[in-house]
């Protein structure tokens, strides 16, 4: 009973995926909680009221003004009453209004009103999803601290296949449980994380780059995330899945990678930097295919890409925490000491990549965590888990407690 005593209000808007939010009440009640249902006018064309009513045991309210049996409940008596409001399932309307703060029914009423954390899981059709102004709108949502959860990919109501599918009531129940039983630490900070390797163009199809996976970047995005932080995600070539509820922002070389570190850090509180960056890029950089040349040896010239890391460090404001990563081959500590100072950072988590499990590609890391004053040391572990005992960290360093 993860979810005892807490109070969710669910609002449901017209897509066929509402069929799925009766599942949806019974998990939440299963879990404990207390659920209260608002309801478009249009879910009420895919969904009876009563449905609700009978699977959460308290009176469904649609719009304001259409049931006068509703006008008792005060508009934003609900938006009051919740620990956490959920809106599944939410189409492009209603994310589009949450966006631009329009409240014209009950449940964009309730919304704007509310202070509760909400999260949406929106469910429509794949074009809907992908049209520039629902991308747009997502972002200000996630921006303002939304959390989104989905959508998932596969077969849709309407034929197509894609992205837009509402994300399975089980999953989107796990992550309000999960919300409640992690801590919130970082609930009002900005966090920004780079991950992944970048990737130096010689022509359009040839590249130097690493190996790097972005797993220990997007862990540590995701660790942020659930434990509060409005989190910001700059990465590289990724084999990973992006977090949900964090705003991403893809960036392909060194520069470009620069320009977005530049633009992005004065707006955040801390600034990890887990990103595999290129020291060199080529001089020259063709338009056109490179074509293989008659001798048997060609020289291609590099020149040095800017240190992005120091760049920040610059950059840096009182009470900005900064956190860099060291991939070291050969005497670690002493390497990543001189890159703490060099970068201006407040925090170095200095990994020996030729230990086995690891460094790159690997789901477990070892490092040691360096910083003036300080060390520790995190054995193999994996990834997911060094995410956290790095913000841990950084919590120490934020409150000016950490000794080693
Ligand atoms: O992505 P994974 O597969 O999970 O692998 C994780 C990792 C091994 C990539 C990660 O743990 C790690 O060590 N990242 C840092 C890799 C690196 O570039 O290390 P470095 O010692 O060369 O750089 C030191 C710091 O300066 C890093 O924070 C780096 O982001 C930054 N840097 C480096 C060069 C450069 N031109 N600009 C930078 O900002």
């Amino acid at each position: 009973m993860i979810l005892e005593g807490k109070k969710i209000v669910l609002g449901v808007t017209g897509g066929i995926a509402a069929y799925k939010s009766a599942e949806i009440v019974s998990r939440l009640r299963r879990s404990g909680a207390d659920v209260h249902v608002i309801m478009t006018r249009n879910a009420t064309e895919f969904i009876a009221p009563l449905t609700f009513q009978t699977l959460s045991r308290n009176q469904v309210v649609s719009d304001t003004f259409q049931t006068p049996e509703n006008w008792q409940v005060e508009h934003v008596a609900l938006a009051q009453l919740a620990d956490l409001f959920l809106v599944a399932p939410a189409t492009a309307n209603i994310l589009a209004k949450m966006a631009c703060g329009i409240a014209d029914d009950m449940l964009s009423t309730t919304l704007l009103a509310t202070k509760a954390p909400i999260f949406v899981a929106p469910a429509m059709n794949t074009g809907m999803w992908t049209a520039e102004a629902t991308q747009e709108n997502m972002k200000r949502l996630t921006q303002r601290g939304v959390r989104v959860i989905g959508p998932g990919t596969g077969m849709l109501a309407c034929g197509d296949s894609g992205a837009g599918r509402m994300s399975e009531p089980a999953e989107i129940v796990a992550e309000i449980e999960n919300w409640f039983t992690q801590g919130q630490d970082y609930r009002g900070l900005r966090v920004l994380v780079t991950a992944g390797a970048t990737r130096e163009r010689l022509d359009p199809v040839r590249f130097m780059t690493n190996d790097s996976s972005g797993k220990m970047g997007i862990a540590i995005a995701k660790a942020a995330r659930q434990r509060g932080a409005e989190v910001t995600l700059v990465y590289g070539a990724v084999t990973q899945p992006l977090p949900e509820g964090v705003t991403c922002i893809p960036v392909e070389s060194a520069m470009d990678l620069r320009d977005a570190m530049v633009a992005e850090t004065p707006a955040h509180d801390v600034v990890i930097q887990t990103a595999a960056v290129a020291d060199y890029r080529f001089l020259n950089r063709f338009d056109t295919k490179m074509k293989k040349q008659s001798q048997r040896e060609i020289t291609l010239v590099l020149v040095e890409n800017p240190d992005v890391a120091a760049e920040v460090g610059k950059l840096k404001k009182p009470g900005q925490i900064l956190v860099g990563f060291a991939a070291e081959t050969n005497q670690l500590e002493e390497n990543a000491e001189k890159k703490l100072e060099k970068k201006n950072l407040d925090l170095i988590v200095a990994n020996d990549v030729t230990r086995p499990g690891a460094g790159f590609n690997t789901d477990t890391n070892i490092a040691t965590l360096i910083w003036r004053g300080g060390r520790e040391e995190l054995p193999l572990q994996q990834k997911t888990e060094m995410a956290q005992r790095i913000l841990d960290r950084i919590q120490l360093l934020r409150s000016g407690n950490s000794v080693s």
